[in-house]
């Protein structure tokens, strides 16, 4: 049986054909007994389950620490995990996955685990989840005192998410449009939204049951200066998809990019126009929190420039009240980080954010009208695909896309336009300099070309082609002065 790409709820008939296909792709596959992990789910203590502990925080106005970590050998990822927790103070644990698994490539993911345990270190950029299977996976739940996301940049979570959670993971990260834009080449965003309609059905059949599993959107899409408009749009429709199947406890993300006034904005009116569209389409009861990701692009080698860049990022979450900051490492330019200098990156993170001590940035004029034109935005992209599916959202988002109405800067994936290039202005936040098939209004296009436009008159040139390049590589490049690096390009190519 094959059904019509819609966002309507699968039946349970066509949910049981494709887990069956989905168990099947790998032995473990048959470990997986849902009663049996219903049952371990339920036995948690509320320190353990993520959805939980991110409302008790949202609630009370608090920003959680989420590190990212992943190691082949599971004795290891334990001993990581544990090191994080106290050491790094972090407050949700992560499972990284390695890119054998997600890309579903088991036997690569199965020689990994053979060279680690010869090598003696991780032979693998993350823990191959699918490989170990739900009993071995367990221990690492069983191991430690927080919550575990399981964090798997990929279009293919199906498997994947049916070990993780059937092991004891209480979160899943990853969504229908942003890793198949992000994460492929060639996937069609019809498959991508089917193999997330899965997830997320999967989650609401435990939902059912009484087991909440927190499902996060990723938000950094490209990680290449993506215009928070563009963000909030993606992390909306992406919403809508995931509460079609059910859904009723999701977190939506945007990257930072280190534009503090546009940040914040970005992070303040995320739920609200999420919630927009979860009430036109009669849904009143979704818990949406937001999550911040510290910079996702190029990062200074420089240790201590690198802790800049992550201690900005955990003020700019608590200015923008974000429930949960995804941090980075100060060995980000380099690879995958030790162990200790993972925990630096939290623990410098969550002294930061205690020393903000909840404090909001000011909503002033400035912020209000970045506030007001991000909305602007982001609600002309969701409007037009509601417009495109004819009112149903799946539909929308792959005639969008045809359409580019919708679409990603730098994108790997071919069903993306490419169209779109952002560029900074003359304050540091994020423009268009092309718009492409953005259904942008007169208002939007105007704002845009004026602030573009200051930049011009302070750099005395064009802010062309050659100066978006160059934005994406500012932040990496080692310690300029920042003034001059927006304003005078000039003086910063030469460095
Ligand atoms: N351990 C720690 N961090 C990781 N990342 C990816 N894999 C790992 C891992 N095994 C982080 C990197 C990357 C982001 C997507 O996740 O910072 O940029």
């Amino acid at each position: 049986m094959q059904i019509e790409l819609s966002n309507e709820r699968w039946s349970d008939e066509y949910f049981k054909q494709e887990r069956e296909k989905a168990l099947a792709l790998w032995p473990t596959g048959k470990e997986v007994d849902l009663e049996e992990a219903i049952e371990f789910h339920l036995s948690l203590p509320d320190s353990k389950r993520y959805a939980k502990v991110v409302r008790h925080a949202k609630q009370e106005g608090r920003t959680l620490v989420q590190p990212r970590g992943g190691v082949a050998l599971i004795d290891d990822h334990i001993k990581l995990l544990r090191h994080l927790q106290s050491e790094g103070c972090a407050d949700l644990l992560p499972t990284t996955t390695d890119t054998y698994t997600r890309n579903m490539k088991f036997e690569g993911a199965q020689r990994g685990i053979e060279e680690s345990k010869r090598a003696g270190r991780s032979m693998l950029n993350g823990l191959p989840v699918v490989n170990y299977g739900p009993k071995v996976v367990r221990q690492v739940v069983e191991a430690v005192d927080k919550p575990i996301i399981a964090l798997s940049g990929t279009p293919f979570p199906r498997l994947t998410s049916e070990v993780a959670i059937a092991a004891g993971f209480t979160a899943y990260l990853g969504a229908g449009i942003s890793y198949p834009c992000s994460y492929i080449k060639s996937m069609k965003l019809e498959d991508g939204i089917k193999n997330y309609q899965y997830l997320d059905r999967l989650c609401s059949y435990y939902a059912e049951r009484g087991v909440l599993i927190h499902r996060e959107q990723p938000g950094f899409l490209t990680g290449t200066l993506i215009p928070p408009g563009i963000g909030v749009a993606v992390g909306a429709l992406e919403v809508l998809l995931a509460a079609g199947q059910g859904v009723r406890h999701y977190s939506v993300g945007l990257t930072q990019n280190l534009d503090i006034v546009q940040d914040v904005a970005g992070l303040r009116v995320y739920e609200e126009v999420c919630q927009h569209y979860l009430h036109k389409a009669g849904i009143h009861d979704m818990f949406i929190s937001v999550s911040t990701h510290q910079w996702m692009q190029a990062f200074p080698p420089h240790e201590a420039e690198a802790f800049s860049v992550i201690v900005m990022g955990a003020m700019i979450a608590v200015l923008g009240g974000a429930t949960q900051v995804i941090t980075k490492t100060s060995h980000e330019a380099i690879g995958i980080p030790t162990m200790e200098a993972n925990a630096y990156g939290a623990r410098a993170t969550r002294k930061a954010i205690d020393m903000m001590r909840k404090r909001r940035l000011p909503i002033d004029a400035e912020v209000k009208l970045e506030m007001e034109m991000i909305k602007k935005e982001a609600m002309a992209i969701v409007d037009k695909v509601l417009e495109l599916g004819d009112g149903d959202v799946a539909v929308g988002v792959v005639r969008g896309f045809e359409a580019g109405t919708i679409d990603i800067p730098w994108a790997p994936n071919i069903h993306t336009h490419g169209a779109v290039i952002p560029v900074r202005d003359a304050t540091g936040a994020i423009r268009y300099l092309r718009t492409g098939n953005l259904p942008f209004d007169k208002e939007i296009l105007e704002y845009n070309d004026s602030k573009i436009k200051e930049r011009e008159e302070i750099i005395g040139a064009k802010v062309d082609y050659e100066v978006a390049c160059f934005d994406i590589q500012e932040i990496c490049r080692p310690c300029v002065d920042m003034e001059a690096a927006v304003n005078d390009l000039s003086h910063c190519m030469d460095a």
